[in-house]
């Protein structure tokens, strides 16, 4: 396994590590306690030692297991929890990176996760109503107090990023990256290498498209949020299995599977530090290690690069969002989502109305609902 170092911390993570979305059970199918419990161990034994988490994955399932799993091996394992999102009894999600919620969630997830510090503490996503000051004063005592190694941020754009970096440093920045999902290159990457910013690419396989084992069959079951995307359904779903056999052709030439290939690209472009696919079971778990041991050669990259330029997949991002609030702090109008995310809405958008938003980017495009 290959071990790079994250940002300018002295945090050295496995070039693929364990994402736990799905093993907190409420937004892919559910996992067992002892399926989960096995795909965590089994990705210490092969020496990933990066875990990312969340401390709402599962309304804190994700971070309890994790604690379990790692039970008297704590120093063998990184790992990198999320926080600014608590929740209330209703399992409403709300952002909140005030001074109060960040201290108290990283109490929290240290209770769960039954350890007495978290390596990598990122913000979730940007809280446009706190200013970046506040949440930076609170990690700064958190780090003081040992409860956390490092902060770090996640979903955070260029623009949030330069206004989080003029109030404090940071280690990383954790970012949607896969062969479909490519908006970071553009700006964000150039923009963390130049700072020093390490990115760690989540959604490597694309919600599972890239793993290889999803077609048109696929029934995904209920409370799994793929069925509703309409990147799994109809055309968009065909065009990117197209490309999944394309590119498994090269994948088979390298002795690959689709999955490494997958994952290997994403680490061995410039600017990614690691990638941290999510698992169900420890045969994925192994499948996808493998990655962290095989660069890929530069005309394997090209040929990849070739083929993905030459290949027309459509690739529709945007869901129905209700707005469930509207507030204006400093002039700026945001609305508060359904799921708890704050971002900015057009003027004319009112509570109740229904947005489309892109789910990588987390922007809202255009209304399409009544208000009601
Ligand atoms: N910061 C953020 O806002 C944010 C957002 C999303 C995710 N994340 C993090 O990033 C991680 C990765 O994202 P993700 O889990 O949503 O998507 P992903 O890594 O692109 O895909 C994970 C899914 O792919 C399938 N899979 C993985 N390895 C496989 C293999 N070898 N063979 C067959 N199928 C395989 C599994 O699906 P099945 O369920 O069908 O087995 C798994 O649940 C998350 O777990 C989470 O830690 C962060």
């Amino acid at each position: 396994m290959e071990y790079r170092r994250l940002g300018d911390s002295e945090l050295r993570v496995s070039v693929v590590g364990l994402g736990t979305l799905a093993l907190g059970g409420r937004s892919y199918r559910a996992v067992s306690e002892e399926m989960a419990l096995a795909t965590v161990q089994r990705t210490v034994d092969l020496g990933i030692n990066f875990i990312d988490t969340s401390d709402n994955y599962g309304f804190g399932r994700a971070e309890v297991l994790i604690g379990q799993a790692i039970r008297g091996r704590r120093d063998d394992v990184l790992i990198a929890t999320k926080g600014g999102t608590p929740w209330d009894k209703e399992g409403r999600t709300a952002i909140d990176c005030s001074a109060a919620a960040i201290t108290e969630g990283v109490d929290a997830s240290l209770r769960r996760l039954g350890t007495d510090w978290i390596d990598l503490y990122q913000i979730h996503v940007p809280d446009p109503e706190t200013p970046y000051e506040e949440t930076v004063g609170a990690l700064e005592r958190l780090k003081e107090a040992g409860k956390i190694r490092y902060a770090g941020l996640s979903n955070f754009w260029v623009e949030e990023l330069d206004a989080w970096l003029a109030a404090d440093g940071v280690v990383s920045n954790q970012m949607p990256y896969n062969f479909l999902h490519r908006d970071i290159e553009a700006e964000l990457l150039p923009y963390c290498r130049q700072r020093s910013v390490g990115v760690i690419a989540y959604t490597p396989l694309l919600m599972g498209v890239f793993a290889g084992r999803i077609s048109p069959e696929t029934v995904f079951a209920e409370g799994d949020h793929r069925a509703s995307y309409p990147q799994f359904q109809g055309r968009p779903l065909r065009d990117s299995l197209a490309l999944v056999a394309r590119l498994q052709s090269l994948a088979a030439d390298t002795g690959l599977t689709m999955a490494q290939l997958a994952l290997s690209w994403v680490v061995s472009r410039p600017g990614i530090t690691c990638a941290i696919p999510g698992a169900t079971s420890p045969e994925q778990v192994e499948e996808n290690a493998v990655a962290g041991e095989r660069s890929l050669a530069a005309d394997l990259m090209e040929r990849i690069d070739r083929l993905l330029a030459d290949t027309q997949v459509e690739t529709p991002r945007t869901i129905p969002m209700k707005v469930v609030e509207i507030k204006e702090p400093a002039g700026r109008r945001l609305g508060i989502m359904e799921i708890g995310l704050k971002v900015p809405v057009p003027s004319d958008t009112r509570a109740g109305d229904v947005v489309e938003m892109d789910i990588v980017t987390g922007q809202v495009s255009e209304w399409v609902g009544e208000a009601n």
